[in-house]
């Protein structure tokens, strides 16, 4: 019979009170309270922490109840449970209820300090299609039983910091046994478990075991090389996860055979050879971190500055469109900065501590307006900072210390970068322009760090009102005049460094409690020593003109300190005995004065 489109709609309400209906009556008895309500009993968990468990009681259905969620059939069963971050430190084992469970198909317990092996009875919930136990936990050897849950999708056992040792490890059963029934996984997640397999092995088992994984997330494994060939089988992974491991090998061209890779993370994995290039043109790549390879070599598909836009644009880099955070720090990259133009979305390019040389491109910049992070120091750039540099305004951080670069930056440039919280020019052959008449010190962004060694400053920049300055460093600069005493006024401040420049004098006392690091030495700073900051740890006063006797109770001021040095001044009298009240000093360098008198106690040999 057919029955026209508009009696359905008419139907529509009328089915929806009748199946309402239907749940109260059936549903009404949620079908598993009773293993729900054991479980919450066995486990022992913080009542404020955990909001979940608390609500957890017989006067409401459990299918109503905070982490559970039953069949929509209105069967009653429970199919997903989510304890995630419920405060539970402890009560699970093999008589637990959880294992009761029979329908569930989603469990959750991430975030959690169960502080115990793995009950083997996980294989009892064999509908288990997710299983989360990430950060929950769990020690020792992973059992065997898991591998039984053959319909699982997603498996989670990662934990992110450990102290004291991998928590989980894979030893018997090993890795290959674990998955070699899990032929649905798509999602396997075992970042910071003890696997401690050769590259033979655990990429075998992968690529024989699960034709279906797409996210491939085992850092910190214990894993040694190489990345086997039969890997290029997977065809269907997009994100690859394997930083931390000792893997000691090149990096496979196969990689380029993914076409749908989203994520390759490769940090702290003693690659070596030659990155294959080809990655580079993996048009899905949106996160690449290969940072802390310290052999491995590479280069960015060649281009040179002057090609017309056309070539530019067909240059491989180019076509990373969804390319969003790239890492390529401490390896040995040389060769040009590779053009971004392409990559709108970009936000993080982190490429310092390479072999990179040539400029850094002008026109590669102009657009990419997400970019928040560009660090490029410790490279061979050479020639000016273009100034298109200084029209990314969501830009944070901009770090090109030690390099080559040459040319005048005027500090009020970073105006136009307002959220700038780090900007780092330091050892570079620039001469930066702090003041003049284009300058306006009231408008500069609330920098946290500025590097500025050796940046031919001759006068003092103007940072009265950076109020957020923890970091500065104007070392190694032709700075004369007073130390200003409006430092005394940045609060924050933990690093000083004020060495090698012309200083004659200090303003005010550096009476900063934040202060941590204070480094004067190597200036024409006169009178009295003065006083150190409360809780500093590091000071150097020496090579400069500071005469007159050390204070007495120099000491007082030393509680927190290691280095102290006061070597290369004309000071003159005894070392004071309250030196002697120190517990943590290591460095104490006096020498080159004009000192007289005994020598404390304490400095003696063998006291
Ligand atoms: C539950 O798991 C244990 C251990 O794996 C097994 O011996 C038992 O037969 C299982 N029970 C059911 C009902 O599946
Ligand atoms: C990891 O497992 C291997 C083999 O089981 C073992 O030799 C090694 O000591 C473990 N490593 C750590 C850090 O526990
Ligand atoms: C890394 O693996 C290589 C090759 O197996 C080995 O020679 C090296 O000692 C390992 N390094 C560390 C730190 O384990
Ligand atoms: C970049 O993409 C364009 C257009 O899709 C294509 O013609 C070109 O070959 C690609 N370049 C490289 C080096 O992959
Ligand atoms: C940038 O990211 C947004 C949101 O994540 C996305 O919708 C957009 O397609 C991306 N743009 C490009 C060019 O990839
Ligand atoms: C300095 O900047 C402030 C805030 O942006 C602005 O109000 C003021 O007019 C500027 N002064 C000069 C001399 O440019």
């Amino acid at each position: 019979m057919k029955i026209p489109l508009f009696t359905w709609i008419f139907l529509i309400p009328f089915l929806t009170i009748f199946s309402g209906v239907n749940v109260v009556l059936v549903s009404g008895q949620c079908r598993d309270q009773r293993p729900l309500l054991e479980l919450k009993n066995s486990l022992t968990f913080d009542n404020f922490t955990s909001t979940k468990l608390v609500k957890w009681n017989s006067a409401s259905d459990c299918c109503e109840w905070p982490g559970i969620t039953c069949d929509d059939g209105g069967s009653g069963r429970v199919i997903s449970l989510d304890l995630s971050f419920a405060g539970i430190n402890g009560g699970l084992d093999d008589s637990s209820g959880l294992f009761s469970l029979q329908f569930l198909q989603n469990l959750n317990l991430s975030f959690n300090t169960f502080n115990t092996t793995l009950p083997v009875r996980f294989a009892n919930l064999t509908d288990l299609i997710s299983l989360n136990l990430s950060n929950a936990g769990f020690i020792g050897q992973i059992p065997n039983d898991i591998s039984k849950l053959t319909k699982l999708v997603s498996l989670d056992l990662s934990t992110n910091s450990f102290l004291g040792g991998p928590a989980l490890k894979l030893e018997k059963p090993n890795f290959a046994t674990l998955v070699q029934n899990l032929a649905q996984l798509e999602e396997l997640i075992l970042d910071g478990v003890n696997i401690s397999a050769q590259g033979s092995d655990w990429g075998k088992a992968l690529s024989s075991s699960l034709p279906n994984l797409k996210v491939l997330s085992m850092s910190n494994c214990f894993l040694s090389g190489p990345l086997d060939a039969s890997l290029a089988e997977l065809r269907s992974l997009s994100i690859i996860r394997l930083s931390s491991n000792n893997l000691s090998a090149p990096v496979p061209k196969l990689l380029a055979n993914y076409s749908k890779l989203t994520s390759l993370e490769l940090s702290s994995c003693r690659l070596n050879g030659i990155f294959p290039q080809t990655v580079f043109q993996i048009p899905t790549l949106e996160i690449l971190d290969l940072s802390f390879n310290e052999l491995l070599q590479g280069s960015f598909p060649e281009f040179h500055q002057n090609l017309s836009l056309q070539t530019l644009l067909l240059s491989s880099i180019a076509n990373l469109t969804q390319l969003f955070y790239l890492d390529l720090s401490s390896n040995k990259f040389e060769g040009r900065i590779p053009s971004f133009r392409k990559s709108k979305n970009l936000t993080y390019v982190d490429l310092s501590r390479n072999n990179l040389t040539g400029e850094i491109p002008s026109g590669h910049w102009e657009g990419l307006l997400s970019l928040t992070y560009v660090g490029l120091g410790s490279n061979k750039l050479e020639g000016p900072i273009p100034s298109s540099v200084f029209y990314l305004a969501n830009l944070n951080v901009l770090e090109l210390s030690s390099n080559k670069l040459n040319g005048t930056v005027e500090l009020h440039l970073v105006q136009k970068l307002p959220n700038l919280t780090t900007l780092g020019l330091s050892y570079n052959n620039l001469t930066v322009i702090a003041s003049g008449k284009n300058s306006n010190v009231s408008s500069l962004p609330q920098i946290k760090k500025l590097r500025l060694a050796s940046c031919n400053l001759r006068v003092f920049p103007d940072l009265r009102n950076q109020s957020k300055l923890f970091h500065l460093d104007l070392s190694d600069n032709q700075i004369t005049g007073p130390v200003p005493g409006w430092i005394s006024e940045l609060s924050l401040l933990q690093y000083l460094n004020l060495s090698r420049n012309l200083l004659v004098d200090l303003e005010r006392s550096l009476s900063l409690t934040s202060l941590s690091i204070l480094d004067l030495h190597h200036n024409q700073l006169q009178g009295s020593i003065p006083a150190p900051p409360s809780f500093i740890t590091y000071v150097d006063y020496s090579s400069n003109n500071f005469s007159s006797f050390i204070p007495p109770n120099i000491g007082n001021y030393l509680n927190f300190t290691f280095f102290f040095s006061l070597s290369n001044n004309h000071l003159t009298g005894a070392i004071p005995q309250s030196i002697c009240n120190n517990d943590w000093l290591q460095v104490l360098d006096l020498s080159n004065n004009s000192l007289s008198g005994t020598i404390p106690s304490c400095l003696i040999e063998g006291s």
